[in-house]
């Protein structure tokens, strides 16, 4: 309920405000046929985990669409419509074979392309399995996760492939998390740098670095061709240090950020991505984050990953995944009872955004533009026509940057910092891979002797 302006807000109003709005189905609807999920079948998409493709097939649903995914035993991986194109047996039943998967009901085989080799209680002579196709998706494998295309055979991209990924023998590992919520509720929490420091820091326990507790200085910036945001998150962690933490959303789902160990105390310059991860819709009311966690010297040089704890529903660091009592889910909530306790589908109609809500409201307003045809750069490229890899600009920077004498001119320094270490990363665009990462250091160095002097 509106308060007019002027007038003294009334209590107790529950039963004006009763009424719920219908969903925005423009950004939350990705069945097929909808705008938004149209345009995220232009990309190629996570389906599963290849931890997840064993002996046996893996039923998988993905903006509403039932298909199911494996691995046959020469190592081809097949995204399939899940009914058999016979009688509409679930392929889940099925048997992974030499080359493709076999259906159980009556053995017809199909290839990862949608052809059918065999159909073997029909009569030797029959032509019936070369009238058709069953559905299929181009898909492959890369860091532990299984991609498809699902989108216009005429206009599939190449596979992305992103500019230092490479660096430092860096290792992909994937992961998943799934929540029984619309998949904009997954995207929303990426771009709230500000729910660190209530959810994680200050509430409910300390779920990462105590340098979270500190309310940042936020500042949002859009790349590429209006269809990306960087934003960067400017904190003092001490009288002496500036930490900032720059996380950067690609395309229409994807959302790098850094690594969640960073204790702002000591000096580093352009420490890259953490984790990358893709937000999925599996329906619009259920969901699923799959990820790659980046594993280097680097990042974590004196840490020992526990990799087991980084899979299907798992990833090693605090409150991603459900809490395991309902208890426990009231006593400390994460991200996942954030999320998913904004209903099954958020209604925008009842939100009151702030100040602090501009990351997210840039991002929606980006979605709708992209989809309705507005951002002439934010499809990607058909195959062969890429320009070269994906520049991403996640990274965690600490400088040593003396405190001014009061807060607002050392809030304002910090928003000066955010900027300037923002511009000057941007000139690094000019190279690429190692040489990009020894520029941009290079110049961070000189920004924080700038503003140490
Ligand atoms: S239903 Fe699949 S082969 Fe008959
Ligand atoms: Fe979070």
């Amino acid at each position: 309920m509106t308060v007019q302006e002027g007038a003294k807000p009334q209590g107790y109003a529950g039963y004006c405000l009763r009424d719920i709005p219908e969903e925005d189905p423009e950004l939350t609807h990705t069945g097929p046929g909808t705008p938004m999920g149209e345009h995220l079948r232009h990309f190629w998409q996570p389906v599963c985990l290849s931890e997840n493709l064993t002996d046996l097939p893996h039923a998988i649903r993905i903006m509403g669409e039932d298909l199911v995914a494996y691995r046959d035993k020469s190592g081809q991986v097949g995204v399939l419509h899940r009914h058999c194109s016979h009688r509409g047996t679930s392929l889940e039943y099925g048997i992974v074979s030499e080359r493709g998967i076999r259906c159980c009901y009556h053995g017809w085989l199909f290839d990862a392309d949608g052809t059918i080799l065999v159909t073997p209680g029909e009569p030797p002579n029959s032509k019936l399995k070369d009238s058709f196709l069953h559905g299929a998706y181009p898909a492959l494998e890369k860091g532990g996760l299984v991609f498809a295309y699902m989108g216009p055979a005429e206009l599939q991209p190449d596979f992305p492939e992103f500019d230092g990924y490479d660096l430092w023998d860096n290792r992909l590992k994937g992961f998943s998390i799934r929540f029984p919520c619309n998949w904009l509720q997954v995207t929303d929490n990426y771009m709230d740098p500000i729910h660190g420091v209530f959810l994680h820091s200050r509430y409910n326990g300390i779920h990462l670095t105590p340098a979270w507790d500190e309310i940042p200085v936020p500042q949002y910036f859009e790349v590429g061709d209006g269809e990306d945001v960087i934003y960067a998150s400017v904190r003092r962690t001490s009288p002496e240090m500036v930490w900032l933490r720059c996380n950067h959303a690609i395309g229409p789902n994807i959302g790098e950020a850094g690594t969640v160990w960073e204790q702002g105390k000591s000096e580093s310059y352009f420490l890259r991505v953490g984790n990358t991860r893709w937000m999925m819709p599996i329906d619009d009311e259920n969901s699923v984050m799959f990820g790659w966690a980046h594993l280097n010297e680097r990042l974590d040089p004196d840490r020992n990953r526990d990799e087991s704890m980084i899979g299907h529903n798992r990833i090693d660091f605090d409150a991603q995944v459900a809490r395991d009592t309902y208890e426990e889910q009231q006593r400390n909530p994460g991200d996942w009872e954030a999320i998913v306790g904004q209903r099954r589908i958020a209604r925008h109609g009842l939100e009151h955004p702030g100040a602090t809500d501009e990351g997210v409201q840039m991002r929606r307003r980006q979605m709708r533009q992209a989809i309705r045809g507005e951002i002439p750069g934010a499809l990607p490229k058909p195959a062969g026509q890429n320009d070269g890899p994906i520049l991403t600009y996640t990274h965690d920077t600490v400088l040593r940057i003396p405190e001014r004498s009061s807060e607002p001119e050392d809030r304002k320094l910090l928003f000066d910092v955010g900027t300037r270490l923002t511009e000057v990363m941007l000139e690094g665009d000019a190279y690429r891979g190692i040489e990009r990462q020894e520029f941009v250091e290079g110049r961070f160095k000189d920004v924080e002797a700038e503003f140490a002097g």
